[in-house]
């Protein structure tokens, strides 16, 4: 019964799922107007890691309460959200993070959530029970992966990984390239055949809220091709990677990866910080003297949402998820054939 009851959950997301495509069709036809579909919302900037790259900790402030954050995932889903995914800082700091992804869950949205392993081990069987996809930070081989991020987490994250697998729980990870751990391409993809999980590999920001600053400068231009091109060889050979083609070919163009005026990140995703400001997409987050981005406490989120300005232009990024994301909305096949893969459960799981 239980499983007869996943799969008419299941097909409810489906179909909202299907939904939502369509307006998107019609929007991008017709201008019949633009809607969230995808949100990412950051329950905190708080973190129990200090990971070598990482700025966002430095960030931590005010925050929405538990009803507030239930309260946007029930206005945005009013006016079409499909899809929420749930991120920090580090998000099981949050007492109340799973009841509020059950919450979206209850709404018929598809649920994702990034975390660092670390608090996640105990909270397997609900994570199992209110996520399409669990997305792990793994920096590589437990040296590499330890070094950047937190004694001991490497095998947090694997423990994690492996316990996901067993209760049939798709898994991702994101591999965060810095000059030191550049050669952990290989290690990970093994790992990934092993465990089960698609790999994504990205390289670091100088900052996450600052697009302007750009990729770390250390990482020469030559390293992009040099990527993409690995990458692409290890898709030929069917092995885990989770980027599409389209975002090897983007990722090819580096540093300068598109153009930030042409992504669709405002337009039908966008981030929900921890206060209750909304942006398109985090590396947006910082304005220098512009107007302030929307506050959905302020405003109400589905005006908040309407307000967001896009980007007028910019370097494009490489942060895969949202590349992902934005080939998504223009309907590149490869990009919605890579997406399924990443969701799809291993036979005979719940
Ligand atoms: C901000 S974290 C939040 C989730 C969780 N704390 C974690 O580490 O997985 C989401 C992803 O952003 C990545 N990230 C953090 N700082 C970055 C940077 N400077 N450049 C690129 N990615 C970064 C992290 O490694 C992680 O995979
Ligand atoms: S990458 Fe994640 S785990 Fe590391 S400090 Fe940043 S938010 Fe925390």
């Amino acid at each position: 019964m239980v499983g007869g009851v996943s799969r008419v959950s299941r097909a409810v997301r489906g179909l909202r799922w299907l939904r939502g495509g369509a307006r998107v069709a019609a929007d991008r036809a017709l201008g019949t107007g633009s809607f969230p579909f995808s949100m990412t919302f950051i329950l905190t900037h708080r973190c129990n890691f200090r990971c070598a790259y990482c700025d966002i900790p430095a960030a931590a402030g005010p925050e929405m309460t538990t009803t507030q954050f239930k309260g946007a995932l029930d206005e945005l889903a009013s006016i079409g959200l499909v899809r929420a995914s749930f991120s920090g800082g580090e998000v099981l700091l949050r007492p109340d993070a799973l009841p509020i992804v059950a919450h979206a869950r209850s709404l018929g949205l598809m649920t994702s959530l990034n975390c660092n392993a670390w608090l996640a081990g105990p909270r397997l069987d609900e994570l199992a029970r209110v996520l399409d996809l669990l997305v792990i930070s793994l920096d590589g081989p437990e040296r590499d992966h330890d070094r950047l991020r937190r004694r001991g987490s490497y095998r947090r994250a694997i423990e994690v990984l492996r316990g996901a697998r067993a209760r049939g729980l798709p898994t991702a990870t994101i591999s965060v390239l810095t000059p030191s751990n550049l050669h952990v391409v290989d290690e990970v993809l093994a790992l990934a055949d092993e465990l089960g999980f698609y790999a994504y590999f990205q390289p670091a920001y100088e900052s996450c809220f600052d697009l302007g600053k750009g990729v770390d400068p250390s990482l020469g231009g030559r390293l992009f091709v040099r990527l993409a091109d690995t990458l692409r060889a290890a898709r030929r050979q069917g092995r885990r990677v989770a980027a599409s083609p389209g975002y090897l070919e983007r990722l090819a163009r580096g540093p300068r990866f598109g153009d930030c005026a042409r992504c669709t990140a405002g337009r039908y995703w966008g981030t929900v910080l921890p206060d209750g400001r909304l942006v398109p997409c985090h590396l947006q987050a910082e304005r220098g003297g512009a107007e302030p981005w929307p506050s959905g406490v302020e405003k109400g989120f589905a005006a908040a949402f309407r307000a967001l300005d896009r980007p007028k232009g910019g370097p494009g990024c490489a942060i895969s998820p949202y590349q992902e994301t934005d080939l998504i909305f223009g309907f590149d096949s490869g990009a919605i054939a890579a997406a399924l893969r990443r969701l799809r459960r291993d036979e005979g799981s719940p």
